[in-house]
């Protein structure tokens, strides 16, 4: 689905993304790791064709982003953007929505089904100013106006930074069901816990180099790396790799209290 070859970027001040492989197959869900200014934004926007690798080779399905418009590469990647005010320009949500399904869907009645039923999935009201509009109904208003494209991998840049819980279980039950619908995700994300809840794989970046490539689970248990990306562990795990052997093996709430009830049924 996507393919990164040896891929390298920079602006004039230095190098962003250094000597980047790795390869994302259709249906997996990805986490994005590592500290700030890793380069993890530069990463995504690389992935649709926003930025073109200085040196190495970028594919999305077999397809070269530096010979493919960005607007044909729309069809098959969306990317949500770090903050939602930066894609969001219309007036209205409908128009909002409708704005970014009219590159991609050429019947108007397709168009209009399609609004619709994302301003239903998301309960938002079509006639409302998206800056009138709470700072997590305009993440879900960036979010509805992407999933209308219908893509096949989704980027997501941090979707839940800045939302309470509420929204943040909305926006996450949305992608998930999503992914189990089939549709690739690659999602930065800064808490982990979000992370071990949903993602399968994590990349993790750290001063532009890709230092890790492994299961959420791996990753939860490694301590060299988890410090050298400047990163902590989801609670749970973090709690396992503190009491040591014997819990090797948890990783959710679940894993951990048949853990204890096992111990507890032996001392009995
Ligand atoms: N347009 C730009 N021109 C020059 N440098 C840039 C530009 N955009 C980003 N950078 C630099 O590239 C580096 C990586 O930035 P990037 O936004 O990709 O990091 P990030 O991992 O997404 O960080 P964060 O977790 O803070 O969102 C940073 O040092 C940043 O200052
Ligand atoms: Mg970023």
């Amino acid at each position: 689905m996507l393919r990164f070859n040896k891929v390298s970027f920079g602006y004039e001040a230095g190098s962003i993304i250094r000597d980047v492989s790795f390869e994302i197959e259709a249906g997996q869900f990805v986490a994005l790791l590592g500290e700030n200014g890793a380069g993890k934004s530069t990463l995504c926007r690389l992935c649709n064709g926003l930025l073109k690798p200085t040196s190495g080779t970028v594919t999305l399905d077999g397809k070269d982003t530096r010979s493919v418009r960005v607007s044909d590469l729309a069809r098959t990647v969306a990317y949500l953007f770090q903050n939602p005010d930066r894609q969001i320009c219309q007036n209205t949500v409908r128009e909002e929505i409708m704005f970014g399904l009219e590159y991609v869907v050429s019947d108007t009645e397709e168009q209009r089904r399609r609004c619709e039923r994302m301003l239903s999935l998301f309960a938002l009201d079509g006639g409302r100013e998206p800056f009138s509009m709470s700072r997590g109904e305009r993440q879900q208003l960036a979010l509805a106006s992407i999933l209308a494209r219908e893509p096949q991998l989704l980027v997501l840049d941090e979707p839940t930074t800045g939302l309470d819980y509420r929204e943040c279980m909305l926006i996450m039950e949305v992608i998930s069901h999503l992914h189990k619908e089939g549709t690739t995700i690659l999602m930065i994300s800064h808490d982990m816990e979000v992370v071990a809840d949903f993602a399968e794989r994590a990349l993790v970046l750290s001063k532009g180099m890709l230092i890790g490539d492994c299961t959420v689970r791996a990753l939860m248990k490694n301590r060299d790396l988890l410090s050298e990306a400047s990163l902590l562990p989801a609670q749970m795990p973090a709690l396992a790799l503190e009491l040591g052997a014997g819990f090797e093996d948890v990783f959710t709430i679940d894993d951990m209290f048949k853990r204890i009830d096992d111990m507890l049924r032996h001392i009995a």
